[in-house]
């Protein structure tokens, strides 16, 4: 491949995503919804359920009803994530209470799930009179809670890894801000009861000491090595910060790319035979813009 037409490439790959990036904006009567900052608290709400059919509780709109996850003794407040951090965090709580130790029963059988949800994104303060306001979206986040029933009590598998996933996006920086796409979280080791294992042995009136390994990664896919999935055996480590970087470094070089091919490239050719407004971006030549979203702009590069 000739440098010029490698340079078309890159530039014809980078004005499909800036083309990707402007109809992919989402906006709420004209306003750009907003994403969460690096760090950003996520709070999480979970289902509300009759403590003995396990059903879900509606109001009289017939819509479900949705409560903040039970407090942690650690923090004094509801479960929360913050976006874009892996950590490891508690969540103890302080008091199972009898319907709370029966709605457990229901969820170790799984008849029903502890079903919660997160908002995908903040909520905007966007208000245009006589419009309708932003109804908030969002994402489900099931945490598949594992255990043993026995008659008096339940061995419950206290710890539980949570994955969560960013909707794609261009990042422009190590800790970009995004918008969420998915999640999961599951107890591990459930056959596991031996000593040491994070099991807990609860009777009606114990504290439930969760704790939770919280993993993200930048897209809906799985970690990938050079476009492969791969096993990465025992031993093997590969960190959804080192994937984050990776799409970064990628996007810089797509990026100069592009900033070469409209920068010095493409002013050559249009001194040569004007392109009219016939250019990949369609509008990024007139308008001066040709960033569109990285803050580059034309006269910054001539
Ligand atoms: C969570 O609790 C465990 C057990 O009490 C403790 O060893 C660990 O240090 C705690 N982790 C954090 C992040 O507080
Ligand atoms: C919860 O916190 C309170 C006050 O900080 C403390 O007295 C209590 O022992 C804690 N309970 C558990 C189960 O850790």
């Amino acid at each position: 491949m000739s440098l010029k037409s490698q340079l078309l490439a890159g530039a014809a790959s980078f004005a499909l995503l800036a083309a990707e990036v402007n109809g992919a904006t989402p906006e709420h009567h004209g306003v750009a919804l907003p994403s969460y900052h690096y760090g950003a608290p996520i709070r999480v709400e979970c289902m509300q359920r009759n403590f003995e059919t396990g059903e879900h509780i509606e109001n009289d709109h017939h819509e479900i009803e949705w409560a903040p996850f039970p407090s942690c003794n650690e923090t004094g407040k509801p479960l929360e994530f913050h976006y874009g951090i892996e950590t490891e965090q508690n969540c103890t709580i302080e008091f199972v209470s009898d319907p709370f130790f029966h709605l457990l029963e229901f969820y170790i059988h799984s008849d029903a799930p502890l079903s919660c949800r997160l908002p995908a994104r903040p909520e905007p303060h966007v208000e245009v009179i006589g419009e309708k306001p932003y109804q908030m979206e969002y994402i489900p986040l099931v945490f598949a809670l594992a255990g043993t029933l026995q008659l008096s009590h339940m061995h419950v598998s206290t710890h539980m890894n949570v994955l969560l996933h960013s909707t794609p996006k261009h990042h422009v920086q190590r800790h970009d801000s995004g918008v969420l796409d998915s999640g999961i979280a599951y107890s591990t080791s459930p056959l596991s009861h031996m000593e040491g294992s994070q099991t807990r042995r609860l009777v009606i009136g114990d504290p439930l000491p969760l704790s939770f390994s919280v993993r993200w990664f930048p897209t809906p896919a799985l970690p990938k090595t050079e476009g492969h999935v791969e096993w990465q055996g025992m031993g093997g480590h590969i960190y959804a910060s080192t994937v984050f970087y990776s799409l970064f470094s990628f996007m810089a070089g797509i990026v100069m790319a592009g900033v070469y091919f409209f920068g010095v490239v493409l002013p050559k050719r249009l001194r040569g035979r004007g392109l009219g407004g016939a250019t990949p971006l369609g509008q990024g030549l007139n308008g001066g813009g040709v960033g569109n979203g990285w803050g580059y702009t034309k006269r910054a590069m001539d």
